[in-house]
């Protein structure tokens, strides 16, 4: 944060500035020719300013795209916007050295990890949007290589999380991230969770030939996940009233980089590889990327399924469109084509600039956008009393479905971006998924339009709206809402917590409504007589909703844990607080001093129970509940008796029966956890086949060493 108001101010300026520049570049994609021209005869002054501005705004967006995987503006944008500030470059080629420059790899390095030097450098990618960029590619190099009719392997671009991986004498030794291209994040524990990655590479294929394995490489590829896992998770996250991934790249990033390797396991990610990094003997390298797609599957390593073989430009170009239709079916995020020079002899021959192969070139395709006029700003109220803007606009056709709202998040981000009713907006599907408003055109702002006056109010209770210092949100403080009431109803009916079909919203805003149901508890005091006044037909149905009502009252522990919706508290954390507190009386009393203070010492979500149990008022729902009759069926048999309850573990090498994530799960459901990465914490290192360098630091650090069957009695609660 800049101390000084002047500089402050100067920040802003320059913030406003570039965002101006962004409009610039979104609204005027100019002929490339005319904007340079206009570049170069910019004033020195201005392109100054310009420039300082551009860098600030692409520097700010590389930490949010690279570092904190929560971009804030479309991918599309901010590589206009890097296109933008590389054009400035060099067009003012005398002040763009006068001023420091942004360096042209993001840096992914997140300092959670240890880094470790890559053998090779990892390198990016030239892209563009342009049919006309990617055949000045294919002119530049007949013009370097003397001949037109080179030969391309076009690929998919995966849109995910950069790693290298290193296999020596056909061992999985490491995973490295990207990082600054020189070094990254070494996160092999967690990658040894991806089910898709061999430890082994086979040494011959399926019809029995022998497969060549190099002594030494780094295979390059991508971590990424599937549009279906997406959905799981986020549907999973929004039941547990937590925020949602904005794209699937996010969710990959996110989780690669957890420290928490059993959340990791969870998630499913894959892996694909698509290069090849240092190579010991380089004659053992495959000699063209065809034959590289080739080995790759025949090691027994996830490849790309489809790719294309290209002569010349002409077919270069039709094989980028091909593509671009077929990725609809993809099961995966891609976000353009990769074309690369087939041959490696001519990919040496070019060679690469600062930060780039000559011999390849991305080719992205533009997001589907569309331009639609915002006809009002609702203003919903969430569970915990969150005020969530939403705008609402004229239906629009894009990538394939209609869509008429998104949400604006916050009220700073409103404010931020001054959308207002009336206003035309361009609206993309981030991640081709969900529809976001990613600009306003101000051109087409009817008169008389006002800036969108966030309410003071609950547009619901009429309670004074309130935000927590450090926090964006606004919140309704009124508890007793009956939008929030109506959310918290919702919320422990659902499915993942303890399940009362026939309660869905409709039902619930009618007992809300009739004043019947105030919480939870109340549910289970519902009387048929009244439920019967709810209209006509409505006796079967009744029957029904009540039998499930009673049904809930056994169900498990934890889904009442959750279904409270404590913040914080998702099914994760409730399954460990079941197994920790075993019963609602137990759980109850968590909010007593001594249990407050013992859970201090703990975990975040042990901390945010012992906060919400503090509350009499919360007391007061276990209670009722326990008199409704509610009986939830106790957890297992483990808890904080079990061996591991508490020990902190680490997975090294390749067990013998267990994958990591089933070892991890194991000793998660055990009460214990699982850690990345050996430390004077750590109680246990599980330790495979082939261990790697975690086997050291345990002796070092004098950490007990099990193997898989040590695990399996102590899971049996036996002497390891
Ligand atoms: S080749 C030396 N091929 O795109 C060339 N990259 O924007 C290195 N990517 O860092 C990359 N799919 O993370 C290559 N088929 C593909 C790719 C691909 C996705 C990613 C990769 C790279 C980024 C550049």
């Amino acid at each position: 944060m800049p101390s000084h108001p002047n500089a402050c101010f100067r920040l802003r300026a320059v913030c406003v500035f570039a965002r101006f520049a962004l409009f610039v570049a979104l609204l005027v994609p100019l002929a490339a020719a005319a904007a340079a021209a206009d570049l170069r005869a910019l004033a020195p002054e201005a392109a100054r300013l310009q420039l300082a501005a551009l860098r600030a705004e692409v520097a700010h967006h590389d930490t949010l795209y690279h570092q904190k995987a929560a971009p804030e503006i479309s991918d599309y944008d901010y590589d206009q916007l890097k296109l933008r500030l590389r054009a400035l470059e060099a067009a003012q080629p005398e002040i763009a050295k006068a001023t420091p420059a942004v360096p042209e790899v993001g840096d992914d390095r997140s300092g959670l990890f240890q880094t470790y030097r890559h053998r090779e450098r990892m390198m990016s990618l030239d892209k563009t949007y342009s049919e006309a960029d990617l055949r000045a590619f294919h002119a530049r190099l007949a013009k370097l290589l003397g001949r037109d009719d080179l030969t391309y392997t076009v690929e998919p671009k995966f849109d995910g999380f950069a790693v290298s991986v290193t296999y020596e004498r056909g061992k999985l030794v490491r995973a490295v991230t990207r990082g600054n291209g020189v070094e990254g994040d070494d996160i092999t524990a967690n990658a040894l969770l991806l089910r898709g990655l061999p430890r082994t590479l086979r040494e011959s294929a399926e019809d029995g030939t022998a497969n060549a394995i190099p002594e030494t490489m780094e295979l390059r590829g991508e971590i990424f996940v599937s549009f279906t896992e997406f959905e799981r998770i986020n549907a999973e996250r929004e039941a547990a009233g937590e925020i949602k991934f904005a794209n699937p790249r996010n969710l990959a990033t996110g989780t690669i980089r957890q420290r928490d390797a059993a959340e990791v396991g969870r998630r499913n990610l894959e892996i694909v590889f698509y290069g090849i990094g240092a190579c010991v003997p380089a004659t053992a390298q495959p000699s063209t990327q065809r034959g590289l797609h080739e080995s790759i599957r025949r090691w027994g390593l996830p490849g790309i399924a489809r790719t294309w073989t290209a002569r010349g430009v002409g077919e270069l170009w039709a094989a980028m469109q091909e593509l671009a239709r077929a990725r609809g079916d993809f099961a995966f995020p891609t976000d353009g084509a990769v074309a690369k020079l087939d041959a490696v002899a001519l990919q040496r021959e070019v060679g690469a600039t600062e930060h780039a192969p000559r011999w390849a070139m991305a080719y992205k395709f533009a997001p589907a956008r569309a331009e639609t006029q915002v006809r009002a700003i609702a203003v919903q109220v969430g569970r915990t009393g969150v005020l969530t803007p939403v705008a609402e606009f004229a239906p629009v056709e894009l990538a394939g479905s209609t869509v008429a709202r998104a949400s604006l998040h916050n009220r700073e981000e409103v404010a931020r971006r001054d959308i207002r009713v009336g206003d035309f907006v361009y609206v993309e599907k981030a991640g081709e998924i969900i529809p976001a408003v990613v600009g306003v055109n101000v051109a087409r702002r009817p008169a008389g339009a006002q800036a969108f006056a966030f309410p003071e109010a609950c547009p619901v209770c009429r309670t004074a709206v309130v935000s927590r210092a450090g926090e964006v949100a606004v919140r309704c403080p009124n508890a007793a809402c009956p939008a929030q009431l109506r959310r918290r109803l919702e919320h422990f009916a659902s499915r993942e917590a303890v399940a009362i079909d026939g309660l869905g919203p409709a039902m619930v805003e009618a007992l809300v409504e009739k004043g019947w149901v105030k919480e939870a508890p109340d549910l289970y005091r519902l009387r048929r007589a009244d439920l019967l006044t709810l209209g006509k037909d409505v006796g079967k149905s009744t029957d029904r909703l009540l039998a499930a009502i009673e049904a809930s009252k056994r169900a498990e522990l934890w889904r009442f844990i959750y279904g409270l919706g404590i913040p914080q508290v998702g099914a994760v954390a409730a399954k460990e607080a079941a197994r920790r507190y075993g019963s609602l009386a137990a759980l109850a009393a968590a909010g007593s001093g001594e249990a407050v203070a013992a859970s201090a010492a703990s975990d975040s979500a042990g901390r945010a129970i012992a906060a919400y149990f503090l509350e009499v008022r919360n007391r007061a729902t276990i209670a009722s509940l326990i008199a409704a009759g509610v009986r939830p069926t106790a957890p297992m048999a483990v808890a904080t008796g079990s061996r591991l309850a508490g020990k902190v573990f680490v997975l090294t090498g390749a067990l013998p029966s267990l994958s990591r994530a089933q070892a991890a799960e194991k000793i998660v459901a055990a009460g214990g956890k699982v850690a990345t990465s050996v430390s004077r914490n750590t109680h246990y290192v599980i330790a495979g086949a082939d261990p790697g360098a975690k086997l050291e630091q345990a002796r070092t650090f004098g950490v007990s060493i099990l193997d898989e069957a040590a695990l399996l009695r102590m899971l049996q609660d036996e002497e390891p």
